[in-house]
């Protein structure tokens, strides 16, 4: 790529991410979940800008937005195609490689997550298209409509819904209102959902469609910073277990219970906290998270008689996560016993660790080479969309630089030069792809 026009893509691919994340559900700050008004305003932006770019677009039942650019490819006999010898067989489809990432956020997000692995394609795409190149195989450019597992505590429902994995489970999950994702669905698609996974398992990609799929994220920690990198390759993704642990105790009055006759369940909860931090930290790289805690009738004079919390545990390896998250449920079940309260634990998510293929990352490894000199292989311990994606196609990862590796926080910021270099990789990579497989 001139240098000239490289700089000019960068830019555009600023100026998109600017413009997308000042698309949000709350006024002052970067917030969107799945299904919410400010993802129907999002896919509308982009799915504009994946129209420019060539791709004819479509959103799925479950929010996807879907675009879509055919190959070049008149057809090649397909050999099952073929009646007997020297017979004239149908022409055999050109795979599909999916590029794609999500278009929700976390609460108050960075405008990078999710977002990059979306834009960067359509750019790339773009700038192929101004150089007359058609590639032999077509590109779907995927933007997921939920990937951070924020409105129902699961994530990847809208991947799940591409690949037509999401079942009946997730459909009874229920937001912060009540609101199941069934009921969610009928909203948006205004079909029944169960219909709507038959129709989405039905209309999913079969692997042998398939070439593969890439995800370009912001690394989300100081790994490549460290090592003056603008881009890495993922190795694999970590293991990772969600759930809800829920404290029961007596709610009474703040001023008139003896601190001796109390059963407080945020006092439970608080301890478990602690527990769970010290716990991870004598264990790297195991990592242990409560993110939310909710007092269902809290007040400032009620002593708490619930308190649920969120714990997320991941690790590079199923079964030391595994095994964390049984030993960190029976030290709350101690904590629990000995201040005679009650505990439940309701696992929300389990994803094992998934590898990245070995031959599609030996592709992107060529392409970063090609463009940075040399490649370096990092594990994920952030989940993303490729988790899913791997049960249904070779799934390879490039990862960008971020500052001082700060994510899912609105300063969360990745350099224009180092945007331009994952860019260049990215059709580096489409171009070597172009190559392996001719028309
Ligand atoms: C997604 O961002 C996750 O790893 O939680
Ligand atoms: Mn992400
Ligand atoms: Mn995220």
């Amino acid at each position: 790529m001139a240098a000239r026009s490289l700089t000019s893509h960068s830019r555009l691919l600023v100026r998109r991410l600017d413009e997308l994340g000042r698309i949000s559900d709350e006024p002052g700050e970067l917030t969107r979940t799945f299904l919410s008004p400010a993802m129907e305003r999002a896919n509308h932006l982009v799915g504009g800008w994946m129209r420019e770019a060539g791709l004819v677009v479509r959103e799925d039942s479950v929010g996807n937005l879907i675009g879509r650019l055919e190959s070049s490819r008149a057809g090649s006999p397909d050999p099952a195609a073929l009646g007997g010898k020297g017979g004239v067989g149908r022409p055999r489809p050109a795979k599909t490689l999916l590029l794609g990432s999500h278009l929700d956020t976390v609460r108050n997000a960075g405008r990078f997550d999710g977002a990059l692995g979306v834009v960067l394609p359509i750019v790339a795409l773009a700038e192929l298209r101004r150089r007359g190149v058609v590639l032999p195989f077509a590109v779907e450019v995927l933007g997921f409509s939920e990937e951070e597992g924020v409105r129902f505590a699961s994530a990847y429902l809208g991947s799940k819904g591409y690949a037509g994995k999401m079942c009946a489970a997730d459909l009874k999950l229920r937001d912060a209102d009540r609101v199941s994702v069934g009921e969610a669905i009928r909203g948006w698609s205004r079909g029944a959902p169960a219909a709507v996974l038959r129709r989405n398992a039905a209309r999913a990609p079969r692997p042998q469609q398939l070439l593969g799929y890439l995800e370009v994220h912001i690394e989300q920690g100081p790994v490549l910073e460290d090592r003056k990198l603008a881009v890495g390759v993922v190795s694999a993704i970590a293991s990772q277990t969600r759930g809800r642990l829920t404290f029961r105790g007596q709610a009474g009055h703040a001023g008139t219970t003896p601190m001796s006759l109390r059963r407080d369940a945020l006092a439970g909860a608080a301890e478990f906290v602690l527990l769970a931090e010290a716990f991870a930290a004598a264990r790297s790289p195991l990592v242990a998270t409560v993110g939310t805690i909710n007092i269902p009738s809290g007040a400032a004079n009620v002593i708490p008689g619930e308190a649920a919390l969120s714990l997320d545990v991941r690790h590079p390896n199923d079964a030391a996560c595994n095994r964390a998250v049984a030993q960190l449920v029976a030290q709350a079940k101690r904590i629990a016993r000995r201040r005679r309260l009650a505990l439940t634990w309701q696992p929300t998510m389990t994803h094992r660790a998934t590898p990245c293929s070995r031959t599609l990352t030996a592709s992107l490894i060529r392409s970063v080479r090609a463009v940075q000199g040399r490649s370096l292989s990092l594990v994920s311990g952030a989940g993303h969309d490729g988790v899913v994606m791997a049960a249904l196609t070779p799934v390879a990862m490039l990862f960008v630089r971020c500052r001082d590796g700060l994510s899912h926080h609105p300063d969360e910021y990745a350099a224009p030069a180092d945007l331009g270099v994952a860019l260049q990789v990215v059709i580096d990579f489409l171009l070597r792809l172009a190559k392996d497989h001719p028309s």
